[in-house]
């Protein structure tokens, strides 16, 4: 759950991962939720490759440097003018998870040089926080909080699944 919380929002970004930090928090600039997944984009930082969209595209003359689609319950697709990254997240247990993550070339745009080192640097950023929120979480003072609605449309879509889902149904709309 924590994963894919983490996976979600972005507030964490420039506080935890060094490859951005000192960017500002800059909540997607479009955001899709379905009925079992959502879509975020990602403007990137300055020096990113970023889609050249053609005519009749929704987001033409947007910059969007990445397409981050996930799919209930816990896979990521995340698709750059490079390639598609792609994470899947496997619970093993109340407190043990698998990650798999693959990264596919694609023919748009080379891939920068370093990609792969900070993809891996931070997976593993991640990978530390998420162990220290599950420690807080299971600190008696732990109280939960309010979503943003700028920047957690996606998590509390993903909380509502989940709620629907652990009761049951086929997940909440
Ligand atoms: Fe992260």
């Amino acid at each position: 759950m924590l994963c894919c919380e983490n996976g979600l929002e972005g507030l964490h970004t420039p506080h935890i991962h060094s490859v951005f930090a000192g960017r500002s928090i800059v909540p997607s600039p479009r955001t899709v939720l379905w009925e079992h997944g959502s879509l975020q984009t990602d403007p990137g930082s300055a020096g990113d490759p970023v889609f050249v969209l053609p005519e009749g595209h929704p987001d033409r003359g947007e910059r969007i440097a990445a397409y981050h689609f996930w799919l209930f319950p816990a896979t990521f697709l995340t698709i750059h003018p490079w390639g598609l990254a792609l994470r899947a997240i496997q619970p093993l247990g109340q407190r043990r998870t698998h990650v798999s993550f693959r990264c596919f070339a694609g023919r748009a745009a080379p891939r920068p040089p370093g990609t792969l080192e900070a993809l891996r640097r931070t997976a593993e950023e991640d990978a530390h926080v998420i162990e220290s929120v599950q420690r807080g979480m299971e600190s008696r003072l732990f109280r939960g909080g309010r979503y943003s609605p700028v920047a957690e449309k996606c998590v509390h879509h993903f909380h509502r699944l989940l709620a629907g889902w652990m009761a049951g149904g086929r997940g909440a709309r």
